[in-house]
């Protein structure tokens, strides 16, 4: 039997470091954790309060009060490489490994640079941007059962990937990424339809690094700044609905299943929300699915206010209810 070694417990942690949003919060307990036998030794601790939540970047998070149970952070292994054919740790940064991929020259991975997160929580909810989403290259994950006690191998099936959704948010909290194998086609070509991506390259070859580069463009032009203003990036999803709802004017993407994708964005700026404040939350003038924290002064109860007039409001126009993209806490 293992000697346990001495793990990194945090008592009524500040949070806020831990999350992109930059609401005030902290947690009961904070473990940072490197290996599966870290995690056993976190469930047979009983000091250490419930329910266990493990987190990524803290990107797509808002935390409405203290957090009453403990808080698992993975720390990321040191120098951490992406080499294709080989896995990669939850912990790794989902923009470095897109990074390292473009540099590499291998494709796919490209579309989305810059969405904040690490490669455990990308996965979770299935992260998407400009066309690409990762659940799509993933071969196969290795995940701690916190049921069992032990790591299992899944594949992409699996997984149950769809529009931010997988397996992990059905059985939430049970299972935490360890780390993660993607397969990426040779000769999978570029995909430049969504949005202004072709504009973007401006006829230029559509390398791996060039789509980088104009996605990142794209989103700069777009969304807010990580490191100057708190967000935790889309707050609503895009909602499906019957056709039949829909008004003439509203854009539309019609799924597979027949129902239409609105874009959530599009309902918001229609109720007049760009750049509607309450408190120190602010709806971002550029995107308005984005409710941000543009001073680093706003409290949950700012954003969460913020949010119930914009689902009331698109209730009331379009009878269409929106339903937050973020993860309440
Ligand atoms: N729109 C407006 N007014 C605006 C901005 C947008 O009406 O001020 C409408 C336009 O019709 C536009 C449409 O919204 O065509 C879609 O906007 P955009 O292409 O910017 O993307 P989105 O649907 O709003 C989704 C993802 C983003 C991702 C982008 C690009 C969700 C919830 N969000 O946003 O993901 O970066 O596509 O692929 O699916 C995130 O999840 O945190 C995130 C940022």
């Amino acid at each position: 039997m293992r000697i346990f070694a001495e793990m990194k417990i945090e008592r009524w942690a500040d949070i806020v470091p831990l999350t992109t949003f930059g609401i005030p919060a902290r947690a009961a307990a904070l473990v940072r954790w490197t290996d599966a036998d870290d995690l056993r030794q976190v469930m047979a601790d009983e000091s250490l309060p419930r329910p266990l939540k493990a987190i990524g970047g803290g990107s797509n998070l808002l935390f409405t009060s203290d957090f009453e149970g403990t808080i698992l952070l993975r720390e990321a292994p040191e120098g951490e490489r992406f080499v294709p054919g080989l896995p990669v740790s939850g912990a790794m940064v989902l923009d470095e490994f897109c990074r390292q991929a473009a540099e590499a020259g291998v494709r796919g991975p490209e579309n989305l640079s810059g969405i904040p997160g690490t490669i455990g929580g990308a996965l979770v909810q299935n992260a998407g941007a400009y066309g690409a989403e990762i659940g799509e290259f993933l071969a196969a994950a290795r995940l701690f059962d916190t049921v069992s006690g032990e790591v299992l191998t899944v594949s992409r099936d699996w997984m149950r990937f769809a529009y931010r959704h997988s397996r992990l948010k059905e059985e939430s909290g049970r299972y935490i990424i360890v780390d993660a194998l993607f397969e990426f086609a040779d000769d999978a070509p570029a995909r430049l339809e969504y949005g202004n991506l072709s504009r973007e390259l401006q006829g230029a070859e559509p390398t791996a690094q060039a789509v980088r580069d104009a996605v990142i463009r794209v989103r700069n032009s777009k969304l807010p700044q990580p490191a100057e203003v708190g967000s935790a990036g889309s707050f609503f999803r895009n909602p499906e609905v019957d056709p039949a709802m829909l008004e003439p004017e509203m854009p539309r993407f019609i799924l597979p299943s027949g129902l239409a994708k609105v874009p959530a964005a599009w309902l918001i700026d229609r109720c007049g929300f760009k750049g509607a404040r309450r408190g120190g939350a602010m709806v971002w003038p550029q995107q308005p699915l984005v409710i941000c924290n543009p001073e680093f002064k706003a409290t949950a109860a700012d954003v969460v206010a913020l949010e119930n007039e914009i689902i009331g409001a698109v209730k009331e126009r379009f009878n269409i209810t929106l339903l937050p993209e973020v993860e309440h806490l």
